[in-house]
């Protein structure tokens, strides 16, 4: 930790604990303590840490053919690109490897899409996002940030973004009407936010308005989907199917940056030789530890799990009888406790005991936890980790 703090950029605040080793849904610091992981590298391990068929295909993949750029073919990408747009039901995917890069990418595509099919005179497309998004950190998505800490000192800023509040359908159709609109990014639960579920219905009509209007419909699942919310994708809750979908976080299960953007042809052919990329996108590693993630998703069922233990982790957080309790809400294991301070102590303090219990969380936005747990906990697991939080927030009220 104080190498970390000498040597490194102070960009993060860590809960103070030095993790050495992951297994499944636990962690061990370099003590040798063991703690449930209910962050889970902020969704990027829904399959449990060092899933064997996931470091499996890393490793023999690693000792194979690591890299060789998008200059020439390899023959594992094209497999990894049938597998992904069979599952999901699109023409075709882009690979890339941050969250950041995919929206980036979905970004540009949505722009190519304004200019080169829409018609939208050069340079004026628009894209609605909303109030509250998260959307990872580079310059063109601090851009549409409505958070201070991730926005304030980085301008000048990219333009040609209109904010909305999220769930707000009248704001968006009112929006859509601008004949420059090319499209509506949104993330069906903005997670970083404080995990925001949207009213039930909201994003079917967002879908169904943005065809109205003739403007593409971008769902942000690099947090929500892959099983985190009880569906494969949030989107799913509601029969919406996006134009562009971005995914990156579970798509490697943790061992790898990995994502992606998925759509049919009119988009993502309006995108040509040489007009975007990425020296790691695409290779066969990223190729094959994505399809083992997934296939872990689909054979261990971890989309019903995480339906059916959310559901449990819901029904017994909101019986607890805490002060400091405010609110639960989520969906699937896609779940957050806002926290009212009491005699001073906050989400931070929670979040320490926490720690000293045996359970590991974070808080987002000082007053909010999230507990996302690796999608593969059990119930007798999830029990027990319920009885660690319990016993923490009953520590507060002494
Ligand atoms: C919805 C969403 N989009 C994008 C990102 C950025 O992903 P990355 O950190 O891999 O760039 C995140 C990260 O938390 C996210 O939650």
């Amino acid at each position: 930790m104080a190498k970390e703090d000498k040597f490194g950029a102070h960009n993060y605040h860590p809960l103070p604990v030095v993790l050495a080793k992951g297994k499944g849904i636990y962690v061990w610091d370099v003590e040798g303590k063991k703690y449930f992981d209910f962050l889970s590298a902020y969704s990027a391990v829904n399959q449990g840490h060092c899933h064997p068929k996931i470091t499996d295909a890393l490793t023999t993949q690693a000792n194979t053919l690591a890299l060789t750029s998008r200059a020439f073919y390899n023959n594992v990408l094209g497999d990894w690109e049938e597998y992904m747009t069979k599952l999901f039901g699109y023409d075709k995917m882009l690979p890339m490897n941050s969250g950041a890069e995919a929206d980036e990418t979905a970004l540009k595509l949505t722009r190519k899409w304004a200019y080169k099919v829409k018609g939208i005179p050069a340079n004026e497309a628009k894209i609605i996002v909303c109030d509250g998004n998260f959307h990872g950190r580079t310059i063109t998505i601090v851009s549409m940030s409505s958070d201070p800490d991730a926005y304030n000192d980085y301008g000048p800023y990219t333009p040609g973004f209109i904010h909305i509040p999220f769930n707000d359908i009248e704001r968006l159709e009112q929006e859509l009407k601008n004949p420059n609109v090319a499209g509506f990014l949104v993330e069906p639960i903005q997670a970083e936010a404080g995990v925001y579920v949207p009213d039930e219905g909201y994003l079917r009509k967002a879908a169904e308005l943005c065809k109205k209007y003739n403007v593409l419909f971008i769902a942000d699942e690099v947090q929500t989907g892959l099983g985190r919310t009880g569906k494969l994708l949030a989107c799913d809750h509601e029969n919406v199917k996006p134009d562009i979908l971005i995914l990156g976080k579970a798509l490697s299960g943790g061992v790898y940056p990995v994502s992606c953007v998925l759509a049919n042809d009119e988009i993502m052919l309006t995108i040509k030789p040489g007009e975007h990329g990425s020296t790691y996108g695409g290779n066969p590693i990223a190729a094959k530890v994505a399809m083992a993630a997934l296939d872990v998703i689909q054979d261990e069922k971890l989309v019903e799990n995480s339906q059916q233990m959310g559901e449990i982790f819901r029904r017994e957080m909101k019986a607890v009888d805490s002060k400091m309790i405010e609110m639960v809400r989520g969906k699937g294991l896609l779940n957050a406790v806002a926290v009212k301070p009491n005699n001073g102590k906050t989400a931070w303090d929670v979040c320490l005991r926490l720690k000293e219990n045996g359970l590991i969380a974070k808080p987002t936005h000082e007053h909010i936890i999230r507990f996302t747990p690796p999608l593969i906990i059990t119930e007798p697991e999830l029990m027990e980790a319920i009885e660690i939080i319990k016993k923490t927030f009953r520590e507060f009220e002494d």
